[in-house]
């Protein structure tokens, strides 16, 4: 790994390509890998609540031979006082590696500054580069191949909306964010996946038409309309986003062997429709897998 620390997608700019591959190979190991993470320790904190990411991570550092430490964040003197610049020190001290779940990426980068062991991001309000690196595995498993192909994210540009940007620029996929005015991705973000998409010959760019937008998809992704920590009601979502559901009407002007993404949990009925994550199309709980295996890659990258 080029970076120490894995916060933002771009931080695997020049790794991406490799750690897929690595978490194909891991995941053809069914969890015979030979303990290279053994006498390794992983700290787990969690501002925000988990399934997926929690679960994973736990599950990959324990077959990788290391030892996962869980703690909820309002148990820790951090949140009674303790700054987080000291808890950062002091945790370096204890473990190998610090997976963290921030409601605020200001602490999750002050964190990664200050923390002398790495720091991987499981999600803050900007980003969510686990997911994004699961989702380019599941990805490759299912098209074979990223360049010419075209994902089309239809929903909030939320934290999942910007990782993928850059997922989709670094790995040379055509991506459409297809979001309401009022719910577009992070701007800065854009451009700089523009400009990474650029160099990769591939496009990144905005709609506000999901019929239009959804044209030829290969993929079509989705996620929440209300994220963990937007206090937005579900009326007013539902004002916002009713255009922008998944549902078989959007999925049939993609192409016939358009795959269907969504990082989950979902809401069925809102941003995708329940005929269309049970239907063939489909690929979430294969995705929801491949969260185990990009953890294992991120992890073997970054503390073996
Ligand atoms: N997709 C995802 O990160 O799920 P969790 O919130 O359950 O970890
Ligand atoms: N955008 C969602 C992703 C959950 C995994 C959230 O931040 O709540």
């Amino acid at each position: 790994m080029t970076k120490r620390n894995i916060i933002s997608v771009l931080d695997m700019k020049d790794d991406m390509p490799q750690l897929v591959e690595l978490a194909a190979k891991l995941k053809a190991e069914r969890g015979n890998h030979g303990e290279p993470l053994k006498g390794k320790t992983l700290a787990m904190i969690f501002e925000k609540p988990s399934t997926r990411t929690r679960i994973s991570f736990h599950v990959a550092m324990s077959e990788l031979g290391g030892t996962p430490v869980y703690i909820a964040s309002n148990e820790m003197q951090m949140g009674h006082g303790e700054t987080v610049e000291d808890t950062a020190r002091v945790m370096s001290k204890f473990v190998h590696g610090i997976m963290y779940r921030a409601l605020d990426y200001k602490v999750m980068d002050r964190i990664g500054e200050i923390a002398t062991v790495p720091v991987i991001s499981g999600l803050d309000n900007l980003e969510h580069p686990c997911q994004a690196l699961a989702d380019m595995l599941t990805i490759k498993e299912k098209l074979g191949s990223f360049k010419g192909k075209k994902l089309v994210y239809v929903g909030d540009g939320n934290n999942v909306c910007n990782s993928l940007l850059y997922a989709c620029a670094i790995m040379g996929m055509d991506m459409i964010a297809c979001c309401p005015a009022v719910r577009m991705p992070n701007a800065e973000i854009l451009l700089e996946a523009t400009r990474v998409a650029n160099t990769n010959g591939s496009s990144i760019l905005v709609s506000h038409e999901p019929g239009e937008a959804c044209k030829g998809a290969d993929v079509l992704y989705t996620d929440t309309w209300i994220s963990m920590g937007d206090d937005t009601s579900i009326e007013m979502a539902t004002k916002i986003f009713h255009m922008y559901q998944i549902n078989s009407k959007l999925l049939s002007i993609a192409k016939p062997d358009c795959i269907v993404m969504h990082c989950l949990p979902c809401h069925r009925g809102q941003e995708i429709t329940n005929e269309v994550i049970e239907g063939p199309q489909s690929v979430v709980f294969d995705q929801a897998e491949n969260r185990l295996h990009a953890q294992k890659a991120i992890l073997y990258a970054l503390l073996k």
